[in-house]
């Protein structure tokens, strides 16, 4: 008979309940994977958790909605917040450990007070240019659970792909001892990438949606056919507003460090961002033009 037993999750909040697992984890010989997460697990997050399975021996995932990462105006208390169907989903793929601290307990001198982590440049440009102080939230709350879990290895989305670079480059300016992994992004059969937020759709948005990875598809032909940057980024800007979204930006970068791309240049992103309704939907896209 097939084995259909669920792994225990351990749930822990406290840093020393962390610390005494990951201790004995380590004692044991065992390498550790880190998942940092805000919760309302999707099939995107569960293939971080699947990825980290594949390099590690234990996996320990936090779900933590950082307020340091919102501005006043945006989401925080509307962010979903679904711990049960979370720890049903971890536990069915095989997580270990989920860490769920809580704001007094990752930011004890409040959040104004608290020692703040800035990767200049790379945050300031893009999402950094719509969410003043985002990447300063995003890379304080990253390094404090890679101190916190210490683990050999991290995994995060590149559906956020700026996010992906601000970490990379903290985690190699501050020398910390892990390795960065960028995972692919998770699509629903009709293109558009997972996303928490995708949860604020209507239905009628829900089916405009697809049209932000179908523009980039779009301006990848353009660039791979020859077309000048600025005049492919007009056209996916165009193509966005024309498909019903409202384009924040579009984008072409290196992909090595999002500086803005130049003619020259081969390995590019594409990197778009577009409101529609209640979300912001971000998403980008590769093209290697060798
Ligand atoms: O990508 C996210 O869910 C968050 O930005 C992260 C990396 C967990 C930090 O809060």
């Amino acid at each position: 008979m097939a084995d259909t037993t669920i792994a225990p999750l351990l749930q822990v909040e406290r840093v020393a309940d962390l610390r005494d697992q990951v201790r004995r984890w380590r004692a044991a010989g065992e390498r550790i994977a880190c998942v940092p997460t805000m919760g309302n697990l999707h099939a995107g997050h569960l293939s971080l958790v699947r990825a980290g399975r594949a390099r590690a021996d234990r996996v320990v995932t936090s779900i933590f909605v950082n307020p340091l990462q919102f501005a006043a105006n945006e989401d925080l208390d509307a962010y979903p917040r679904t711990l049960d169907a979370d720890c049903a989903q971890l536990a069915a793929t095989g997580c270990d450990l989920l860490f769920t601290p809580t704001v007094d307990t990752l930011y004890p001198h409040g959040q104004d007070g608290h020692t703040r982590v800035e990767v200049p440049g790379l945050s300031d440009w893009l999402c950094g240019a719509s969410r003043p102080g985002h990447f300063v939230g995003v890379a304080t709350v990253v390094c404090k659970l890679l101190n916190l879990i210490q683990p050999d290895v991290a995994l995060f989305g590149e559906k956020d792909f700026q996010q992906l670079l601000v970490i990379r480059r903290l985690v190699e300016d501050l020398a910390l001892p892990v390795e960065i992994i960028g995972v692919p992004t998770t699509r629903e059969a009709d293109g558009l990438a997972m996303s928490s937020r995708n949860g604020y759709l209507t239905p009628a948005e829900r089916a405009l949606a697809p049209a932000l990875y179908r523009v980039l598809n779009q301006t990848a032909e353009a660039l791979r056919a020859g077309e000048v940057l600025a005049q492919a980024e007009h056209a996916g800007r165009n193509a966005l507003a024309a498909a019903g979204l409202r384009p924040d930006y579009l984008s072409v970068r290196r992909a090595e460090d999002l500086a803005p791309a130049g003619a020259a240049d081969r390995a590019l992103v594409i990197l778009a961002a577009a409101y529609l309704g209640r979300a912001r939907l971000i998403d980008n896209l590769r093209v290697n033009l060798d």
